[in-house]
C-alpha cells in the first residue's frame, strides 16, 4: 500500500504542475540587457560567451546575478547545474575573495558592503537578516576558512557556515582556470542538498550532503543566481552555463491550501487500503470461519457438559477420609494403573471410585493437568466419567463416578451372573457410541489402547461404561512406561506387538474380541493359544452354523438376524488386516439400523500373515483386572487375562 501511495503521491505532481525549467546553455552581451531574463547587478556583466559577476582588475568589487523571475523554493524539488571558471590575475601574487549561488528572498542588489570575504553575498548589517542561502565558492583563505579552495554552505553568517568542504579531496582547483561544473540538488522530501562537482566534461562527483530545511529559512518563492567579490585581491569570477529546473512537490501535511492535492491523497489513501482489504479478504473470512467453527464446537462440548462440571480438584485429607483412609475393606480392584477404592463423599452426598495412579513421583502437577482436562472434556453416555482428581504426596489420585454393577468380565463365562441378549447387545452398542465418541467425535481423536470387558463398567441399568480411557497417554509421559505398550494380550491387535502403535484400528481389533466373549459367554485365551474363541467362530461361520457359538445360557431367547449380524460385526472388526477392520461409525450404524447393509466377509478366515507371536517379547505387557465393581477382587498379573 505505501508503495502505490508513493507513486501517486510521485506522479501526482508531474500531471498537475508543471516543471519549471530553464536553460542557458551559453550567454552573449545581450544576456544582461532590457528585456533579458537575468537580472545584472554591480559589477555582473555578460560579455563575449559568459557571464563575469566580478571582472577582475577592480578591488572591492561585488556584483551579483539573477534570474529576473522567482522559482519556487519548497515545497519543491531544484535542481541546478551550472559551469564556473575563476580567472586569476598572471601578474598578483595571490587571488580573492570568490562566489557563490544564491537563493535570494528578493531582487535587490548585494548589500553595499559585501564585498571581499562577504563574497556579495551579505555584509556586517545584513548578516542573519536577509533569509538566502548561499553555496560559497572560496578562494582566500580567511581566518575561520579551512584553506583558500572550499565550498561551504552559508544562511546568516559567513564565518560560520552550516556546512564546509576542502575541494583538495576531488582533485578540483577552484583557481585553476579550469572550468568547472556543478551540479546543487534539493529534495523538498528528503530535506537533502546535495552538491557535486567535476571539471566540465568530467562524471560529476558527489562532494557534499547536508540535510537542512528551506522552509523558514527562505521564502516559499525565491530568485535564483550568483555573486561574487573581490578583496585587496582581484579575480574574474564567470558563469558559462546554466540550468535550472524546479518541480512542486505535493505538501505531506493535509493543509487546505492544495485541495486537489489533498483530494488526490485521500483517494491514494483509499485505494491503498482497498487493495489492502481485497487482500486480506481471504484471511478475513477464513479467521471468521475458523472462529466461528471453534465457537460452534465450544459450545458443542458446554451442551454436553452441565456448565461447572469439570474435574473438581479434591485434596488429599478429602479422598482419604472418603475412602476411610483407603482400607482393605474398601478396594474395588487393582488393575494396570493402580487400586481402585470406593469412597463416600459429602456435599454432595455421592459415592465415587477413586483410582490410586502408581509410579507418579517424577512427572509435574502441569504435566498431570494437562493430560487430566484433556480427559475430564471427554463427556459420554457411555464413558466413565472423571469428575476430580488430586495430585499429592507424589501421588495422583482420579475420581470417577461409582459404577455399582462392576466391570463387565462379571458377567462372562460359566457361573457367573446372566444377563439376558437385549441387555447384552444394549452393553455392545454403548461400547460402540463410546468408541466413536473417542475416535471421531471428541476434536482430537482419543486412542483407548485397552478395550476389553474388564474395563467396560455397568451402571445399575447395566449401560456399558468404558472407563480407564487416556490413562495409557497420562502414564506413557511417566517415562518408566516409554517401553511398555499398554494393553492386553488377547485384545491386543496383532500388528501392536510388530509397530507398537496403538491405533483406532487396533481399538477396533479389541471391541471385536468384546463382542465375540459376550455373545458366546466364553473369554477369550489370546493368540497364544491358537485363539480358540476366533478360530471356533470362524469355523461355525465357513460350516454356515453360526448361531452354534451364542452363549447356552440365553437358550435361543434373542432374535437370530439379529445375533448373526452383531457376529459379523465381530468377526469384520477381528481382522488380522487392520485396513480391512470397519470403522466404529459403521459398526455402530449396523447395530443401530437392521437394515443397514453389513460389511462383506470372506468365506473362510483371513490368515493373519504375522501371527507368530512370541511369548516372551518385552513389547507386550499385561494390564490386569480393573474393578470398579464391588466384591470382585481380583488381582492377576498373568498373561492371560481371565480363565473362563
Ligand atoms: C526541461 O528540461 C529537460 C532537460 O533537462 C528537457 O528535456 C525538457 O524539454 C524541458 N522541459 C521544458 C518544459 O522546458
Ligand atoms: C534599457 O531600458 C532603459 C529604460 O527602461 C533605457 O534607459 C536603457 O537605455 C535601455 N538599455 C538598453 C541597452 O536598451
Ligand atoms: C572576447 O573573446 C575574444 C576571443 O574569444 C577575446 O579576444 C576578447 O578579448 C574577449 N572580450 C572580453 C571583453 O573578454
Ligand atoms: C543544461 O541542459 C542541457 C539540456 O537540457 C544540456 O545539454 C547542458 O549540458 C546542461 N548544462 C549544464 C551546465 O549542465
Ligand atoms: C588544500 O591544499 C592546499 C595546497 O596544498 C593547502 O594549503 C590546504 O591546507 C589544503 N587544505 C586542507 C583542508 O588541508
Ligand atoms: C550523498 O548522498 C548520496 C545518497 O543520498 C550518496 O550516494 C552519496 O555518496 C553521498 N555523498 C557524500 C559526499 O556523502
Ligand atoms: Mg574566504
Amino acid at each position: 500500500m505505501l508503495y502505490i501511495l508513493i507513486l501517486f503521491v510521485l506522479l501526482s505532481p508531474c500531471s498537475c504542475v508543471d516543471p519549471f525549467n530553464i536553460s542557458f546553455s551559453s550567454f552573449n552581451s545581450d544576456s544582461c540587457g532590457n528585456g533579458s531574463n537575468l537580472i545584472c547587478m554591480g559589477s555582473a556583466a555578460a560579455n563575449n560567451e559568459s557571464l563575469s559577476i566580478t571582472t577582475s582588475h577592480e578591488q572591492n568589487e561585488v556584483g551579483r546575478v539573477l534570474y529576473r523571475y522567482p522559482v519556487l523554493a519548497w515545497p519543491a524539488y531544484i535542481c541546478t547545474t551550472f559551469t564556473i571558471r575563476v580567472l586569476t590575475d598572471p601578474g598578483s601574487s595571490g587571488s580573492g575573495d570568490g562566489m557563490s549561488f544564491i537563493l535570494a528572498q528578493d531582487t535587490k542588489p548585494s548589500p553595499a558592503k559585501s564585498f571581499g570575504s562577504f563574497l556579495g553575498i551579505f555584509d556586517q548589517s545584513t548578516e542573519g537578516v536577509l533569509h538566502q542561502l548561499a553555496i560559497e565558492f572560496d578562494t582566500y583563505k580567511n581566518e575561520y576558512d579551512p584553506d583558500g579552495n572550499h565550498i561551504a554552505v552559508d544562511t546568516t553568517s559567513i564565518d560560520k557556515p552550516v556546512a564546509v568542504k576542502s575541494l583538495n579531496s576531488t582533485g578540483i582547483d577552484l583557481k585553476s582556470g579550469k572550468e568547472i561544473t556543478v551540479r546543487i540538488e534539493y529534495d523538498g522530501w528528503s530535506k537533502n542538498l546535495q552538491i557535486y562537482v567535476a571539471y566540465a566534461g568530467d562524471l560529476l562527483v558527489s562532494f557534499l550532503n547536508h540535510t537542512m530545511k528551506l522552509k523558514g529559512m527562505v521564502p516559499s518563492s525565491v530568485y535564483l543566481g550568483f555573486t561574487g567579490a573581490t578583496g585587496p585581491l582581484t579575480e574574474s569570477h564567470q558563469v558559462l552555463a546554466w540550468n535550472i529546473s524546479s518541480i512542486e512537490l505535493p505538501k505531506k501535511s493535509l493543509g487546505k491550501e492544495n485541495p486537489k492535492m489533498v483530494v488526490i491523497v485521500i483517494i491514494s489513501i483509499a485505494m491503498g487500503l482497498l487493495f489492502l482489504a481485497i487482500l486480506a479478504l481471504p484471511f478475513v473470512l477464513r479467521a471468521q470461519r475458523r472462529k466461528r467453527e471453534r465457537l460452534a464446537r465450544k459450545q458443542d462440548i458446554e451442551v454436553h457438559i452441565a456448565a461447572g462440571n469439570g474435574p473438581k480438584r479434591f485434596s488429599y485429607r478429602q479422598l482419604s477420609k472418603a475412602t476411610r483412609n483407603f482400607t482393605k475393606e474398601n478396594l474395588l480392584g487393582t488393575g494396570g494403573f493402580g487400586s481402585v477404592y470406593k469412597g463416600v463423599i459429602s456435599d454432595p452426598s455421592s459415592t465415587i471410585a477413586v483410582k490410586k495412579v502408581s509410579a507418579t513421583s517424577t512427572q509435574g502437577e502441569k504435566e498431570y493437568l494437562a493430560e487430566i482436562c484433556t480427559i475430564g472434556r471427554l463427556r459420554h453416555k457411555n464413558l466413565v466419567q472423571l469428575q476430580g482428581w488430586c495430585h499429592d504426596r507424589g501421588q495422583l489420585l482420579l475420581v470417577y463416578e461409582y459404577m455399582p454393577n462392576g466391570s463387565l468380565d462379571r458377567f462372562i463365562g460359566k457361573g457367573r451372573t446372566f444377563l439376558d441378549w437385549t441387555t447384552r447387545n444394549q452393553i455392545l452398542q454403548g461400547l460402540a457410541s463410546a468408541l466413536v465418541y473417542l475416535h471421531e467425535e471428541c476434536g482430537n481423536p482419543v486412542v483407548h489402547r485397552d478395550v476389553k470387558p474388564n474395563n467396560v463398567m455397568l451402571d445399575s441399568d447395566h449401560n456399558a461404561h468404558l472407563g480407564d480411557f487416556g490413562l495409557a497417554r497420562l502414564i506413557q509421559n511417566e517415562g518408566t512406561a516409554t517401553t511398555m505398550i499398554a494393553g492386553t494380550p488377547g485384545y491386543l491387535a496383532p500388528e501392536v506387538s510388530f509397530t507398537g502403535r496403538a491405533t483406532p484400528e487396533s481399538d477396533v481389533y479389541s471391541f471385536g474380541m468384546v463382542v465375540l466373549e459376550v455373545i458366546c459367554g466364553k473369554r477369550s485365551k489370546g493368540i497364544m493359544d491358537d485363539n480358540s474363541l476366533v478360530d471356533d467362530v470362524w469355523c461355525l461361520y465357513e460350516k454356515g452354523e453360526l448361531l452354534d457359538c451364542v452363549d447356552k445360557r440365553l437358550e435361543g431367547k434373542y432374535d437370530e438376524d439379529q445375533m448373526k449380524r452383531t457376529i459379523v460385526v465381530g468377526l469384520a472388526c477381528l481382522n488380522p488386516e487392520y485396513t480391512l477392520r470397519p470403522r466404529m461409525r459403521k459398526v455402530v450404524q449396523i447395530f443401530m439400523n437392521p437394515d443397514e447393509p453389513l460389511m462383506n466377509l470372506p468365506g473362510s478366515r483371513p490368515s493373519a500373515v504375522f501371527l507368530s507371536f512370541n511369548r516372551s517379547s518385552s513389547t507386550v505387557t499385561t494390564s490386569t483386572t480393573t474393578d470398579f465393581g464391588h466384591n470382585n477382587v481380583q488381582a492377576k498379573g498373568g498373561v492371560i487375562a481371565n480363565p473362563i
